[in-house]
């Protein structure tokens, strides 16, 4: 049941060579426990943050009716597997500016595997 959105993930990985370790999608559902306070995989569902359904291959800033800062607005990131991994580290080093009060996953593996689950089950 699951094999068809883990090769998904598998793929995507490959592809980016940036992405030293390979993502675990079932993992990365429980990482993205640390996100739910603000954000729903459910388009159109948002929080605090915004929804990030599709997000993997979204340009940044870009969800209707969110009111995002002007830094997350202006950045005009396409997010893949190598910019959300340098966001995720570090949202406030890595964008000055960014509303999302967010410390950060030190972990790459834990952002590895949360990368795998956004691209699986926010698939459009
Ligand atoms: C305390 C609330 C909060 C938490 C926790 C949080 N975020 Fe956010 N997030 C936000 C806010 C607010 C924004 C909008 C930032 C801005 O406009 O500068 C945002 C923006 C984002 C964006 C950019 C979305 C876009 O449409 O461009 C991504 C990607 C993101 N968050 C991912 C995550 C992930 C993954 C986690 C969990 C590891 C997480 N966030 C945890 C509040 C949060």
């Amino acid at each position: 049941m699951i094999s068809k959105p883990v090769a998904f993930a598998t793929a995507l990985l490959i592809a980016s060579p940036a992405l030293a370790q390979t993502g675990d999608a079932a993992r990365g559902k429980a990482v993205f426990a640390r996100c739910m306070a603000c954000h729903t995989v459910d388009p159109g569902v948002n929080r605090l943050g915004p929804s990030l359904a599709g997000v993997v291959g979204r340009t940044s800033g870009t969800v209707p009716g969110f009111a995002y800062s002007p830094a997350m607005k202006n950045a005009k990131i396409r997010w893949d597997t190598k910019s959300l991994d340098a966001y995720l580290a570090k949202p406030i080093a890595n964008m000055p500016g960014t509303k999302m009060v967010f410390a950060g996953l030190p972990n790459p593996a834990d952002r590895a595997n949360l990368i795998a689950y956004l691209a699986t089950a926010t698939k459009k």
